[in-house]
């Protein structure tokens, strides 16, 4: 989960990141992608001889989302991340379980090193928006898919963590300058669907997931939301209003369990087809 701007340090953020990504996301971008994967559009394949790129995949969320729904091995998933961490965490899921067909390295989204054609699925979780040149990582998604081939691209619509901090910032300081999430256009309706028609997908529809985060996995993401990821969001406060937080952040979550029953989060699942047969 991002919450900072492209221009800072993006590899540094998610290394820090890493170790704690699970937890610290309350596992939200894994309830997404499974919950969709369970209930797919018709006219997207998911099964044994898929050859699946989970693209940008942090701890291989989206690998584990789909070997949860399979319950075997595909023909082949590779795992892709810039971030060493989160491929160390995969791998060492891949070693423990003794997955074949599954394999994790790291690299940068914008040059994919694999052939064109190469895949029939790709996933790419909520990564887009933390790219720095968004296109040109769409580009290779659909260079490296088999023609006919879809890829899963998905997007928050309603990133709940950044309302629950910007209530905790405006209950202590009304006049703060509100937390930043990066390129914040892809919460608004269509930009994603729009990208890879732009990137060139023959077809793309928008599909709107919801997960509630509830209990347990709702104090990782209390203390993602307390700490130091988002410090900025307290920048040039008092040591005394610095201290009001942790409670700012409290009951603004409350608010939210009493409307929604947990932490209610929102995405776009964009399904792109790729031009043949
Ligand atoms: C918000 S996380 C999402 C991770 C995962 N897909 C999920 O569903 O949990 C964004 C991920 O994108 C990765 N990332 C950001 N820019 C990247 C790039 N240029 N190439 C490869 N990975 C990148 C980060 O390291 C991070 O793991």
């Amino acid at each position: 989960m991002a919450a900072q701007h492209p221009s800072s340090s993006f590899p540094e953020y998610f290394k820090k990141l890493s170790t704690t990504y699970s937890r610290q996301t309350g596992d939200s971008t894994f309830n997404l992608i499974y919950s969709f994967l369970q209930h797919l559009p018709e006219d997207v394949t998911l099964n044994e001889q898929s050859i699946i790129h989970d693209n940008a995949a942090g701890p291989g969320t989206a690998t584990i989302a789909a070997m949860s729904v399979l319950k075997k091995e595909p023909a082949k998933i590779v795992v892709t991340d810039f971030t060493q961490g989160m491929i160390d965490n995969i791998q060492s899921r891949i070693n423990q379980e003794q997955w074949r067909n599954i394999t994790a390295s790291v690299m940068d989204s914008h040059e994919l090193a694999f052939a064109d054609d190469a895949f029939t699925l790709t996933i790419c979780n909520v990564s887009t928006s933390t790219f720095k040149d968004p296109l040109k990582c769409v580009q290779e998604m659909l260079r490296t898919l088999q023609p006919g081939g879809v890829c899963i691209n998905s997007q928050w619509k309603r990133f709940t963590v950044r309302d629950i901090i910007h209530k905790a910032q405006i209950s202590i300081r009304p006049d703060s300058k509100l937390f930043n999430m990066p390129r914040a256009e892809f919460l608004n309706d269509g930009v994603l669907k729009d990208l890879m028609l732009e990137a060139g997908f023959a077809k793309a529809d928008q599909y709107v997931e919801t997960t509630i985060i509830r209990d347990d996995a709702i104090e990782g993401l209390r203390e993602f939301m307390s700490g130091n990821f988002t410090a900025s969001a307290r920048s040039g406060w008092t040591e005394e209003e610095a201290a009001m937080w942790p409670a700012a952040i409290d009951a603004a979550i409350e608010e939210e369990k009493a409307n929604y029953g947990g932490i209610k989060m929102e995405a776009w699942m964009v399904v792109a087809r790729k031009a043949g047969s």
